[in-house]
């Protein structure tokens, strides 16, 4: 275990060569286990109304400028469709807390994308519900479940939500969710404001705590129509060696070099795999839908097809000595 002291030395030291050690031995970590691949997700953002306020994302239910959408549960089967024809076995549908998805049409959706390709591994990612929810959805097929904590320490929690919501919650769901055999994932945002080294100790030591089997992390960075919109993006710097710090801790976990990452560095993706993350999420939300999921500004899209952009991440990564699998990719 890495004491708080060790931990706040790689997150804050102005040595070059002891943060290039850090992403080193991070690299090496993940190879231990994953060898040189990375695991591609097809991501399909199925809705973009959220009931819920948090302060900072663009998609706020106050935010009355956020345009709204939400696939029909055909289009996401088609998404998905479309997605394994291209190669993919593994499928994140992701959205707002959107009731107009109840509970058992979300179920149905997972029911109809495992019978029709039953070799893909299913993640949801559709927030906060009651335990009989995601027991639902895990007896329908549902393998993964992302949630992030958003903030481990509470009083951050509270700067960052609203008081209708509630960091006791968030917990339940994840703890629900473990205890129901779904493969996990936590995380939270880096230079959101608020945010320090010892929130992030204390985030470490959440995921030390949960033992999750994935962990998203990514800057902030501000969206117009939040509260948080005169803020400055969070520093990619110490989103990298977060990220190597958290690969150093447990290195089965599965860690996607986010999209925020990429929007902020140019080649964020190849900084981030360098950096521990073993994971990237092509977005297959249908072009008439794609660029309206605006949790935050400037939100990278890529204009071109997904097999197009899935076969350019290939050669990115091969550039850096890694290999993308299109396989299910499980949690080691
Ligand atoms: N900047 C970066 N990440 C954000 N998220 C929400 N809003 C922002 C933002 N402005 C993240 C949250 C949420 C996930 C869907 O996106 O961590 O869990
Ligand atoms: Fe809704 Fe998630 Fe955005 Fe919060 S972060 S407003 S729950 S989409």
């Amino acid at each position: 275990m890495m004491t708080d002291g060790e931990i706040t030395e790689l997150l804050t030291t102005e040595d070059v060569s002891e943060v290039e050690e850090l992403h080193g031995r991070a690299r090496m970590a993940a190879e231990s286990v994953y060898g040189d691949r990375v695991f591609a997700r097809g991501l399909v953002e199925i809705s973009s109304y959220c009931r819920n306020n948090c302060y900072y994302c663009g998609l706020r239910r106050d935010n009355l400028k956020a345009e709204r959408y939400r696939l029909s549960p055909d289009a996401i089967l088609k998404a998905c469709d479309d997605g394994y024809e291209m190669g993919l076995r593994s499928f994140v549908l992701q959205g707002g807390e959107d009731m107009w998805f109840t509970d058992e049409r979300i179920a149905e959706i997972v029911r109809e994308v495992k019978e029709r390709h039953e070799d893909v591994a299913v993640t949801l990612s559709v927030g906060e519900r009651e335990e009989k929810s995601y027991r639902l959805w895990r007896e329908a097929g549902t393998d993964r479940y992302l949630l992030r904590h958003e903030a481990a320490d509470k009083c951050l929690y509270e700067t960052l939500h609203p008081k209708e919501m509630s960091y006791d919650n968030r917990l339940r769901c994840l703890r629900d969710l473990q205890r129901l055999g779904y493969q996990t994932g936590c995380g939270f945002m880096v230079g959101a404001p608020g945010c320090s080294v010892e929130g992030y100790l204390k985030d470490i030591r959440l995921i030390e705590e949960l033992r999750p089997a994935m962990v998203g992390i990514g800057p902030f960075i501000p969206a117009a129509g939040t509260l948080f919109d005169k803020y400055s993006h969070g520093s990619a710097e110490m989103t990298l060696r977060l990220l190597s710090v958290i690969r150093l801790i447990d290195p089965h976990l599965l860690m996607p070099a986010t999209t925020a990452l990429g929007t902020i560095l140019e080649d964020g993706m190849e900084r981030g795999v360098m950096a521990g993350a073993n994971v990237i999420m092509p977005n297959i939300t249908p072009m008439t839908e794609r660029g309206k999921y605006t949790i935050y500004d400037n939100k990278k899209v890529t204009g071109s097809d997904a097999a197009e952009s899935l076969e350019l991440t290939g050669k990115r990564l091969k550039t850096i000595g890694k290999r993308l699998t299109l396989a299910r990719g499980d949690w080691k």
